[in-house]
């Protein structure tokens, strides 16, 4: 057990978030993100530009980053960064970053798995929300990913289910896009859901064995149902809006919700825990809250700074690794694939 206090730097660069973190031990002492708002404009992520955006960026925030946290680098006791999976050349940024500066203060280098460190983003330390105790279910919802893992321990994770097609932050902003929403549209349906009807609509859900999901059959029956009704009524959109939001988010929060209770009765698991920016949305929160009362549920959301990519989620498992001696070596590839 090391008892000595422990700064790690940590850098996220997985997609089109530019983010550096830095933690005292558990604890985030800064948490600095720059989000490239130059894919609006193209409804989606450019890996190009993305790449781009990350070399402009990462230097400022890192010093800003050292700067919140009132810490010297000479201070810090390792780099951690995000290895895979992402991007390849917004991953390539962050870790050619992290390398040079671990070998320029001649400390250690820490490879980081983006998908674990949103599961043990639950454990940075944090006054107001509680950890999940082992195992838990946690089911990462993003605008890349979908995925229920179960959570042995902090490094012993078994992916149970993951999406076959589209993320389901991809199935919200696509959803959007068709209804002339801008990018990124999920928090827009949500907004939009909360005044309509959720059963006025009925969109089909995917039959997919197992614990998988599936999501570009819903968006292709949208479209068509969208085509369908404007030929009828252009203005069908602008006049049923709220209830099209509610009822793409009703199906949506579904499919979501019978895979976890599917998850949960199959491994016995009660412990369950969300992260990922689609965390965000109010359907989910309430079918988890309702999930507590009607399955004896015990859930987790951490703050939602760091459900969104953060590097203080790299930076909390750069710690765990750090007090276990697993370090990398300079050699390390990034990996636009890579498994928990
Ligand atoms: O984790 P995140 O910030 O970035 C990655 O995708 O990695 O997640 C962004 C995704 C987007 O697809 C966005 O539309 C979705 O999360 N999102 C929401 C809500 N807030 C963010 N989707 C539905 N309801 C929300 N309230
Ligand atoms: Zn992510």
């Amino acid at each position: 057990m090391v008892s000595k206090t422990i700064y790690i730097l940590a850098i996220e660069s997985s997609c089109d978030d530019t983010s550096a973190a830095v933690l005292c031990n558990d604890e985030v002492l800064s948490n600095v993100v720059a989000t490239q708002k130059i894919h609006e404009e193209f409804g989606g992520v450019v890996p190009e530009l993305a790449s781009r955006a990350h070399q402009k960026n990462i230097v400022p925030v890192v010093h800003r980053a050292l700067t919140i946290a009132n810490i010297d680098k000479k201070q810090l006791s390792a780099i951690a960064f995000t290895r895979g999976p992402g991007l390849m050349g917004s991953l390539l940024v962050g870790t050619s970053f992290a390398k040079s500066l671990s070998l320029g203060l001649n400390i250690p280098l820490i490879e980081v798995n983006h998908m674990q460190a949103h599961i043990l983003a639950h454990f940075i330390r944090d006054d107001k929300t509680e950890s999940p105790k082992f195992p838990f279910l946690a089911m990462t919802i993003s605008g890349g990913h979908t995925q229920i893992v179960l959570v042995h321990d902090y490094f012993n994770m078994e992916i149970l289910g993951e999406t076959l097609d589209d993320a389901v932050g991809e199935a919200f902003d696509k959803s959007a896009k068709l209804l002339g929403l801008p990018y990124p549209g999920g928090p827009l349906i949500d907004k939009n859901a909360q005044f309509g009807n959720p059963m006025a609509l009925p969109f089909p859900k995917p039959k997919v064995d197992g614990l998988n999901f599936s999501f570009s059959g819903l968006k292709t029956s949208i479209l068509y149902f969208i085509q369908k009704e404007t030929k009828k009524n252009p203005d069908f959109i602008q006049e049923n809006l709220k209830d099209i939001c509610a009822s793409i988010q009703y199906t949506i929060i579904e499919i979501l919700m019978a895979k976890l209770r599917k998850a949960a009765k199959q491994t016995g698991v009660t412990q369950i825990a969300i992260g990922g920016g689609v965390s965000a949305n109010s359907g989910i929160r309430k079918a988890l809250k309702e999930g507590e009362n009607k399955y004896g549920w015990t859930t987790f959301i951490p703050k939602f700074e760091y459900c969104t990519d953060n590097a203080a989620m790299i930076g909390i498992v750069g710690y765990f690794k750090y007090i276990q001696g697993r370090f990398a070596e300079y050699d390390v590839a990034v990996k636009a694939r890579y498994q928990i």
